[in-house]
């Protein structure tokens, strides 16, 4: 014990020469309760590498699951930490630095959305500086993402985006759309037509860096890693099973594998054209639910979902039950105004489109 602390205090030394102190996330490691006797300390000796020039930075990331699987939830805010401090660069050889580009990475829901410290000599560096002092408190959006694609998406891309196997390629060169809207189907699409063609992140295919010392560091290169530099342009790495499948647009709403927005449609479920009910859009969310006309249904099942099929955050499942205890009458507007809620404040009330006939009076 004694012997493992003194070895740790110097690597922490080590370690704090090289960046601003309170960038150091690995005393908040060796502290953070949970864990066999010593563990929290042999982690933060680990994490001590993840940071230097020569890790994978994808290693971090690795390393921030362990510590949470490792520790439990009690070691959260250091396991926060590491995810959020800044790795060195070497800048003899490079002056940008290098950002893990693996979009499985952190696995942990309570670590993702949130990007790292950059050194301030790097152009652009102040924007993603604030982006990862506010991501530790309100974490963006990371659905599909990975780190790289995420800091990109919110205006930072003077970096490297290397994968967990060390191929790397200008941060410039991904392209991420961040969609936001729910498009209507073209009218003839068969019924359960919400399409939406821009949630796809599109990959482009890098070449292997050919001096790359860090896939050593890597402790366990994922299989999405391992596929993503042969990654076809049209493949969408988002994980979710809807066709429309989007994010929401309200920064740290992470519905996981769903789209939470309901519809309001006449004509569902044999019932007459003018007859308007409630469903939940996502057929993942719907299952076995059929329409109905009271929205309350609708929105219980869909939070319900939320915890038992969609893997969602805890700030997607709480804003849902804020927005159930907020749902209006048997109007469309309900509908509406519950998509708004979660941050699809375009989705389309009829994806399908039903005739609109008898929407007048309805609402
Ligand atoms: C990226 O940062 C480096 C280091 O500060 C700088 O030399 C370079 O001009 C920057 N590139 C862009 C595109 O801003
Ligand atoms: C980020 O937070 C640190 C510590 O609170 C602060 O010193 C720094 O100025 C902040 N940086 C930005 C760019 O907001």
């Amino acid at each position: 014990m004694y012997t493992q602390a003194l070895f740790l205090s110097v690597l922490v030394a080590i370690a704090e020469a090289r960046f601003g102190q309170e960038q150091i996330p690995i005393p908040a490691i060796a502290s953070a309760p949970g864990g066999t006797s010593g563990e929290a300390q042999t982690l933060a000796g680990q994490s001590i590498s993840t940071l230097l020039g020569a890790a994978n930075p994808c290693a971090k990331l690795t390393q921030a699951d362990l510590i949470l699987s490792e520790l439990g939830s009690g070691a959260l805010e250091a396991a926060i930490g590491l995810v959020a401090a800044e790795q060195n660069f070497n800048n003899f050889v490079v002056d940008i630095p290098s950002i893990c580009n693996d979009p499985t990475l952190p696995t942990s829901l309570p670590l993702r959305g949130i990007t790292p410290l950059i050194d301030p000599g790097v152009v652009g560096s102040d924007i993603a500086n604030a982006l990862s002092n506010s991501s530790k408190i309100t974490p963006l959006n990371a659905v599909g993402l990975s780190v790289a694609e995420v800091l990109v998406a919110n205006g930072f891309s003077n970096f490297t985006a290397e994968d967990a196997a060390g191929n790397k390629v200008a941060a410039s060169t991904l392209e991420v759309v961040s969609a936001v809207s729910i498009e209507v189907a073209p009218v003839s699409a068969t019924p359960v037509a919400v399409n939406c063609g821009a949630a796809a992140t599109t990959f482009v295919t890098v070449t292997k860096a050919a001096q790359s010392t860090a896939a050593a560091a890597v402790a366990q290169p994922s299989a999405a890693a391992a596929s993503s530099a042969a990654r076809p342009a049209s493949s969408n790495a988002v994980t979710g099973v809807f066709t429309g499948f989007v994010a929401s647009t309200i920064a740290g709403l992470d519905f996981g594998l769903c789209v939470p927005t309901m519809k309001f449609e006449p004509g569902l479920d044999g019932r007459s054209d003018t007859e308007f009910t409630f469903q939940a859009q996502d057929p993942l969310i719907n299952k076995g639910q059929e329409e109905a006309l009271n929205p309350a249904i609708i929105a219980k099942k869909i939070c319900d979902q939320l915890t038992n099929v969609c893997n969602a955050n805890a700030a997607a499942k709480a804003a849902c039950t804020t927005a159930e205890g907020a749902l209006g009458g048997k109007v469309a507007s309900t509908a509406s105004n519950w998509n708004t809620q979660l941050g699809f404040a375009d989705a389309l009330l009829n994806p399908d489109n039903a005739p609109q006939a008898g929407l007048v009076g309805h609402d």
